[in-house]
């Protein structure tokens, strides 16, 4: 009898920090519970912030698919590849994480490259794609340095985390679950040392909420 194919967990980070980044932290948490249920399933990952896209990839990608290919310079024949092999990596894969950490109010670039770039191939676009990653179960992680939640002077800033929500679950049709960690700041912030037992709690429960999230990935996509 054949063997099973290894389950893969695509991981996806935006954090610009080499090491003490909590949405790293949080992913490892979703990564440490889907390992748990898959020993032998294989992990890909890509560092967004620290292994960024060729700057203009996204606009060669984007125009290419408004030429005649007989006018494409090599560069818009490597950005298409390049997106084709992104698409191919969060279609082939069983379970997605993404970190997204607040930049300025709002998602990464690097982020957001990623997401143009997927949205040039058109298996994943929203006109006429064939919808590859309905229902494909995914965990976000939002990390915030300052404090973002409901009745905060600055609820309602993150303008970020709305737009990947929306892409990720209305577009392209994936199982989303949430995990915010706000006050990352706190403990490195002298003028935040007051929220510093606050921001504890927040990130005792994210990362309980990155486990629980995990070991739902571990179980595939519902339908
Ligand atoms: C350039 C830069 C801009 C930032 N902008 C914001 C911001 O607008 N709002 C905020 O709450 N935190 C902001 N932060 C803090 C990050 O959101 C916070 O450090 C977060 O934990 C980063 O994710 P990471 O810990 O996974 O690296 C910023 C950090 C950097 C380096």
């Amino acid at each position: 009898m054949a063997k099973d194919t290894p389950k893969i967990f695509l991981r996806v980070g935006a954090s610009i920090q080499v090491d003490k980044s909590t949405s790293k932290a949080l992913a490892d948490s979703v990564q440490a519970a889907w390992q748990a249920e898959h020993p032998n399933g294989k992990i890909v990952t890509r560092e967004l912030g620290l292994q960024p896209f060729p700057s203009r990839a996204w606009i060669y990608a984007a125009c290419a698919e408004r030429m005649p290919v007989e006018e494409w310079k090599p560069e818009h024949g490597a950005a298409i590849e390049l997106a084709k092999g992104l698409a191919d990596e969060v279609i082939n894969a069983d379970s997605v994480v993404v970190t997204s950490p607040l930049y300025n109010w709002s998602i990464s670039e690097h982020l957001k490259t990623w997401v143009d770039l997927l949205l040039t191939d058109m298996r994943l676009s929203p006109y006429g794609g064939t919808a590859p990653l309905k229902d494909k179960p995914m965990v976000l992680i939002v990390t915030r340095g300052g404090d973002y939640r409901k009745g905060s002077p600055r609820e309602g800033w993150d303008h970020g985390t709305p737009w990947i929500k929306r892409v990720f679950s209305e577009v392209f049709g994936m199982d989303l679950q949430l995990v915010e960690a706000d006050l990352t700041l706190a403990e490195i912030n002298p003028a935040m040392a007051k929220l510093r037992s606050t921001a504890q709690e927040i990130r005792e429960l994210a990362h309980k909420q990155a486990t629980a999230h995990g070991k739902t990935l571990s179980a595939g996509a519902k339908k």
